[in-house]
C-alpha cells in the first residue's frame, strides 16, 4: 500500500542537492509521520530517496509577539480561540537527508539496480511518499529470508534481519558504557545463530565468558545440544606443541641467551623417544638441573623463569580441551573464564586458543569460526605500556582472519582503550549508548562513517536501541533490540533479593 507524506514545497533556500522540506499532509488514519522515516520523491533525476532529518511545527499566529500577548493578557483565551481558529493554522514541515537515485532493475519498482548520487534538487509541488518495507529491505541490505533478526528498524515496521554473509565476511565490534546491553545484544546474535536453518550454513562460534553471562544457554533446552561451556580449571597447553618462542611470549624475562639455553633441552627431550610427546616443565627444569655443562648462572636464571610459569598451572603434556574436537559448526564452545582472576593467565589462556584455533583454520581443520571476545580491551589494549600477551594474535586475526573465514567479534565498554588496529579492521559497528566524549572520538576517528552527527545520537540512546554501521548494511540504521528468547533464572534477582538469601544462608 502506497502512503502519501506530503508534498514538496520551498522553505528557507530549500530544496537543494541534500535536502528537501515537504509540508506533513494532515492523517486521519494512526500513521504518524516521524523522524528516521524513509521516504522518496520522484525527482527530475527519477526515484529520490531519502530520511525524514527534522520535523518542524509551525503556527503562523504564534509567530507573531503582539498576537501572543493578546492571547496572554486576555482574560478569557477562549474567547479568542472562537475567533481565531489558531489550531488550523498550524502544520507541520519535514526537511529531509537525501541519500541517493535509485536506479531500478528492468522498470521494476523493487530490484535495485544501482544507486546514484544526487546532482539535481526534488521538484516543489511534487508528492513525497513512505518507502515500502520490500524495498526498505533492499535499499538497507537486509536479508529478509535468511537473515539474522535482531529487532526492529526504528520507526519502521520492519524487522532488522541482518544478513549472516555480510556481517561474518568482515569483523565486527559491539561497543557501549557499562551496562548499555552488549552482552543481551550478544547473546541475541549467539540465539539467531544456533536457531538457523542447518542448511543456511552456520559458523562455529568461540566465545570468552569473562563474567560467566552465558552459562545458562546450556541449560535452555532448545539449545543444550549445541553449547558446549569449558571449565578454564582443567585447561591445559600442550608444552611438546609449544614453539620455542612462546615461552619467551608467557615469560617475557626470558633472555635471548636463555632462550638459546632452553632450546637445547627441549631438542634433547624431542630426541627422547618416550618423552617426546609428552614431556611437561618440570621435565624441562629437571633436565636442566642434572646439567653439568656450561654457565650455571644461566641455567639457574631459567629454571627460575620456568618455574615460575609452572606455577601458573597451566602447562601439561597435552592439549586439553583438544580443540579440533570440540570446534563443530553451528555449536558454541564458552570458555568459562568467571573464576580466573590472574589478569596474566586470561590472557595466556586467549592468546593459546587464539593461536591454535587460527593455525587449525589455516590447516582447514576447524570450520570458519566466529570469535567473540568479551571485555576485548583486556586483551588487545591499545595502549604501548600495558603489553598484552594475546594482543599479536589478536591483530593478526584482525588484519589477515578474513581471508580464511575467521570473525572476530570485540565487545568492549572502553573503545579509546582498544586497539585501533584492531579497532579500524571492525567492518561493522554495533554502538549501543557510549557517553565519553574521548570513547566517542575514538570511535569517530576509527570510521569515517561515524560523524559529530551521529556521535551526538549514539550519546543519547536509551536501553535495547543501537546504531548498526558499516560492511553489513548499506546505510546506517537505528535498531530497536528485540528481546532475547531465553534468559537465566539467576540475573532478573534484585540487589535486596541476593542480600536476604545471603543472610538466609548465614543463618543455615
Ligand atoms: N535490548 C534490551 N532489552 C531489554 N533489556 C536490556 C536490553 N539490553 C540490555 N538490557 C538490560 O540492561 C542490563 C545491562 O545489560 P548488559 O549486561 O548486556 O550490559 P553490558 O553492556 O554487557 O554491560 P558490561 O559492560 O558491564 O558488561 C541488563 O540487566 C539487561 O537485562
Ligand atoms: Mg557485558
Amino acid at each position: 500500500m502506497v502512503i502519501k507524506a506530503g508534498i514538496v514545497f520551498n522553505y528557507l533556500q530549500l530544496p537543494d542537492v541534500s535536502q528537501f522540506p515537504f509540508v506533513i499532509s494532515k492523517r486521519t488514519d494512526k500513521f504518524f509521520i516521524q523522524k528516521g522515516l524513509f521516504v522518496y520523491t520522484e525527482s527530475n533525476e527519477g526515484f529520490l530517496i531519502g530520511i525524514i532529518d527534522r520535523i518542524i511545527l509551525l503556527n503562523e499566529y504564534f509567530s507573531d509577539a503582539l498576537t501572543i500577548k493578546a492571547y496572554n493578557t486576555n482574560n478569557n483565551p477562549n474567547i479568542l480561540k472562537g475567533l481565531f481558529p489558531s489550531e488550523d493554522f498550524e502544520f507541520a514541515i519535514a526537511i529531509v537527508k537525501c541519500l541517493g537515485i535509485i536506479k531500478f532493475k528492468n522498470n521494476s519498482k523493487t530490484n535495485i539496480d544501482k544507486i546514484l548520487r544526487m546532482t539535481y534538487p526534488a521538484s516543489p509541488g511534487r508528492e513525497v511518499y513512505i518507502v515500502e518495507e520490500d524495498l526498505l529491505n533492499e535499499f538497507i541490505g537486509l536479508d529478509k529470508e535468511k537473515g539474522l533478526n535482531l529487532g526492529k528498524v526504528k520507526v519502521t515496521n520492519t524487522n532488522a534481519k541482518i544478513n549472516m554473509n555480510r556481517l561474518l565476511n568482515k569483523h565486527y565490534a559491539i561497543l557501549s558504557i557499562s551496562g548499555g546491553g552488549k552482552s543481551y545484544l550478544t547473546s541475541v546474535l549467539i540465539e539467531e545463530l544456533l536457531k538457523r536453518e542447518e542448511d543456511y550454513g552456520t559458523p562455529a562460534i568461540i566465545l570468552f565468558d569473562v563474567h560467566g553471562e552465558y552459562l545458562y544457554l546450556n541449560k535452555v533446552p532448545e539449545l543444550k545440544e549445541r553449547v558446549s561451556i569449558q571449565d578454564i580449571s582443567y585447561f591445559q597447553i600442550s608444552v611438546p606443541k609449544m614453539p620455542i618462542y612462546f615461552f619467551k611470549k608467557y615469560q617475557e624475562d626470558i633472555s635471548n641467551v636463555q632462550v638459546r639455553e632452553l632450546a637445547k633441552f627441549i631438542k634433547k627431550l624431542k630426541r627422547d623417544e618416550k618423552k617426546k610427546n609428552q614431556y611437561t616443565i618440570g621435565d624441562i627444569i629437571e633436565l636442566i638441573e642434572n646439567e653439568l655443562d656450561g654457565n650455571k648462572s644461566t641455567r639457574q636464571a631459567l629454571i627460575g623463569w620456568l618455574s615460575d610459569l609452572e606455577r601458573l598451572t597451566l602447562f601439561g603434556p597435552q592439549e586439553n580441551p583438544i580443540l579440533d574436537n570440540i570446534i563443530e559448526k553451528q555449536k558454541i564452545t564458552i570458555f568459562n573464564l568467571q573464576k580466573e582472576i590472574s589478569i596474566r593467565k586470561k590472557q595466556i589462556i586467549v592468546d593459546y586458543i587464539c593461536n591454535r584455533l587460527f593455525y587449525l583454520r589455516r590447516l582447514n581443520k576447524v570450520p570458519p569460526f566466529l570469535l567473540i571476545i568479551e571485555e576485548a580491551h583486556q586483551f588487545c589494549p591499545e595502549a604501548a605500556h600495558s603489553k598484552a600477551i594475546s594482543k599479536p594474535i589478536i591483530e593478526m586475526i584482525a588484519r589477515e582472519g578474513r581471508k580464511f573465514m575467521s570473525c572476530l567479534c570485540l565487545i568492549s565498554q572502553r573503545p579509546k582503550r582498544l586497539s585501533t588496529t584492531a579497532l579500524s579492521q571492525c567492518n561493522s559497528k554495533m554502538v549501543l549508548n557510549i557517553k565519553n566524549p574521548y570513547d566517542l572520538k575514538h570511535l569517530m576517528d576509527s570510521s569515517e562513517a561515524i560523524t559529530k552527527e551521529y556521535a551526538n545520537m549514539i550519546s543519547s540512546l536509551g536501553v535495547g536501541e543501537m546504531l548498526l554501521m558499516g560492511a553489513a548494511i548499506n546505510y546506517p540504521i537505528f535498531v530497536d533490540i528485540r528481546e532475547r528468547e531465553y534468559r537465566s533464572d539467576t540475573e532478573e534477582i534484585s540487589l535486596a533479593q541476593i542480600c536476604l538469601n545471603w543472610q538466609n544462608k548465614q543463618l543455615k
